[in-house]
């Protein structure tokens, strides 16, 4: 592993470098990966550079590398924002980008780690997350770890020629789900979904 900070069972999270500037670049100028986001401007690398700079200087966030323990390859990022200290709460926020590397469980430990790492060491009282209605991917990873959803903002996100609801999750202290007992076998293969009807970001 490279400069772990926070260690899971196949993945762990670590600072971001100013070399982890062309991967960024790619995933967020990425069409399939935006889709699912809230906020995305296209980002050259000037911007992408001030963005890892800003993520290890701003106090109200933490943001992360995911990164396989198997090769140590970059396939995403995490964060914690809007860090209130009055409130003891913050936002959630996930992107993987490699996209061959979805639906295998990784962004559920992100999750779980970040989350933990929340509620443990920034003694954090509550997380909340916005996510589009159509990202069942990431609803589903987001119950697995124990947001619940607390509200619909209607028609409130406009992507693809149309409105999309966004879906607020949240969770308090003492919610997080535990990961199942590992099984001791090999990452399970990529699970394929029916695709549904494509919907809009
Ligand atoms: C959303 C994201 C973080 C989820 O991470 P992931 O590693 O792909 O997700 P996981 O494998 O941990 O969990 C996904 C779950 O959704 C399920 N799933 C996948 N496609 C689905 C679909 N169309 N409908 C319902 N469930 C689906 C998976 O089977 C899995 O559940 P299971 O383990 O119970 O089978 C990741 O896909 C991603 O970064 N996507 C692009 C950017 C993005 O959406 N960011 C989040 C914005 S809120």
């Amino acid at each position: 592993m490279k400069n772990p900070f926070l260690v899971g069972e196949r993945i762990y999270l670590r600072p971001l470098e100013r070399t982890d500037v062309p991967l960024l670049q790619a995933w967020i100028n990425d069409q399939d990966v935006i889709r699912n986001l809230l906020n995305f401007r296209p980002m050259n690398v000037q911007a992408e550079e001030e963005f890892v700079d800003k993520v290890t200087r701003d106090p109200d966030l933490i943001t992360l590398g995911i990164a396989l323990r198997s090769d140590d390859r970059l396939i995403g990022n995490v964060a914690l924002h809007r860090i209130q200290s009055r409130d003891r709460q913050a936002g959630f926020g996930i992107l993987i980008g490699e996209k061959e590397e979805w639906s295998r469980g990784y962004g559920t430990e992100a999750t779980r780690l970040i989350v933990r790492y929340g509620f443990d060491a920034l003694n954090l009282h509550r997380i909340w997350l916005h996510v589009l209605e159509h990202n069942e991917r990431g609803r589903r990873a987001y119950e697995k770890v124990g947001f619940r959803v607390e509200g619909v903002l209607r028609q409130s996100a406009f992507r693809e020629g149309r409105y999309w609801d966004t879906i607020t999750m949240g969770i308090l202290r003492g919610e997080l789900i535990d990961a199942p007992p590992a099984s001791g076998q090999n990452p399970p293969a990529r699970k394929r979904r029916s695709a549904r009807a494509r919907p809009a970001r």
